[in-house]
């Protein structure tokens, strides 16, 4: 008589397993990435801790599935019962200040105006939000802020407790803006040192709490905001956005070397108004041109985050102060925003876990 002898279910055979699941963006298990915690055997029933480093991540199920399947497949297991969570790792620190509550700081810039830049803040920010994180969004645009509009909330009343700014909140997001100190119709005409000052301020001044991700929507071109914000804390990286005409994408290489002098990780290029796609139709029609962001971004090495389309529906949602993905996330320019989110969120995770 051969018996079959089954292996007894220890934490250890449990890890074992576990450790053939690989996480595809870190290039590592998920053991050895301490995501798998509390594990739990009771005769044939497994109980573990899933602990994803972010909600947004974009092989979550993927990884889900693969975890629950490799315990399903121990000899003797008869249960598994998993619970997924994440948390958002912090800063890998580099020399900098950091910012006390803020894990990750994200930078969206551009070469040039008028490409999307605060668009594709708000639905950025607005997304991860979505997907769970814990959000904010500093206009660093000083002298040009648009955010308030756009995120629907420039009739608030900046507010001040114990020597700190509150700031306001829409979809899930928490917003700070110079639009909240000064008069609309006043232009902003300050220079280095007080714009220096705002920034630092709207970083540390202000009771952001726990944060997830810090969103800062950047002035245009590479002056003394840029500079303010690369120096005034440590960044997670910038994400450049670009339209597809060659000239923005100049500024936008311009963008990229900026970041790269100032040992800030280019997290990747977005390219925005990348294509226009009637109502109901299935045709595509490249007005200016497509995929140079792909092309500058695998010129310079860094990851393409993905594209968004020319839709009226994203002008709308700006000048109502209601972003489409706040409004209809179900809309496949809110997918291209919730698909973008979740790349730039992998990325921040691959800086914030990798060695340097
Ligand atoms: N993909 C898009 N489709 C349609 N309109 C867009 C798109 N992206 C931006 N816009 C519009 O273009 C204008 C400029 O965008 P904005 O985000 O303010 O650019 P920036 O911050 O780079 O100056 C705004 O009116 C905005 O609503
Ligand atoms: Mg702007």
């Amino acid at each position: 008589m051969v018996s079959v002898q089954t292996e007894a279910i220890t934490p250890e055979v449990v890890n074992n397993a576990l450790r053939t699941v690989m996480d595809p963006d870190l290039h590592t298990d998920i053991v050895t990435l301490g995501m798998i915690s509390d594990i739990k055997i009771e005769g044939g029933k497994v109980f573990f801790k899933l602990t994803l480093t972010t909600p947004a991540c974009p092989v979550k199920e993927k990884l889900e599935t693969e975890a629950k399947e490799a315990v399903a497949k121990i000899p003797g297991v008869t249960e598994v019962e998993m619970e997924s969570g994440a948390a958002v790792a912090g800063l890998k620190p580099r020399g900098k200040e950091p910012v006390e509550g803020i894990r990750q700081i994200i930078a969206v810039t551009s070469g040039k105006g008028g490409v999307g830049k605060t668009t594709v803040s708000v639905n950025l920010a607005i997304a991860l939000a979505q997907l769970g994180a814990r959000v904010g969004l500093l206009d660093a645009d000083i002298t040009g802020p648009n955010v308030p509009l756009m995120m629907g909330v420039d009739d608030y009343q900046p507010v001040a407790k114990d020597n700190r700014i509150l700031p306001t909140e829409n979809y899930g997001v928490k917003v700070i803006s110079m639009a909240f100190f000064v008069n609309r119709e006043t232009p902003i005409i300050w220079r280095g040192p007080m714009l220096d000052k705002a920034i630092r301020q709207f970083l540390r001044d202000v009771q952001w709490d726990e944060l997830d991700y810090l969103i800062v929507d950047m002035p245009p071109g590479t002056g003394d905001a840029q500079l303010t914000m690369v120096q005034a804390t440590q960044l997670s990286g910038g994400v450049i956005v670009t339209t597809p005409q060659e000239v923005a994408l100049l500024d936008g290489q311009k963008g990229l070397a900026m970041f790269q002098q100032m040992d800030v990780p280019v997290l990747g290029f977005v390219e925005n108004m990348s294509y226009f796609q009637p109502p109901g139709s299935t045709e595509r029609f490249e007005i200016f041109g497509h995929g140079g962001g792909k092309r500058v971004a695998e010129a310079a090495g860094v990851p393409f985050l993905g594209e968004i389309p020319l839709d009226t529906s994203i002008r709308e949602g700006g000048d109502l102060g209601a972003p489409i993905t706040a409004t209809n996330p179900e809309s496949p320019v809110s997918q291209a925003f919730i698909e973008i989110a979740k790349q730039v969120a992998a990325q921040v995770s691959i800086h914030a876990l990798t060695p340097a």
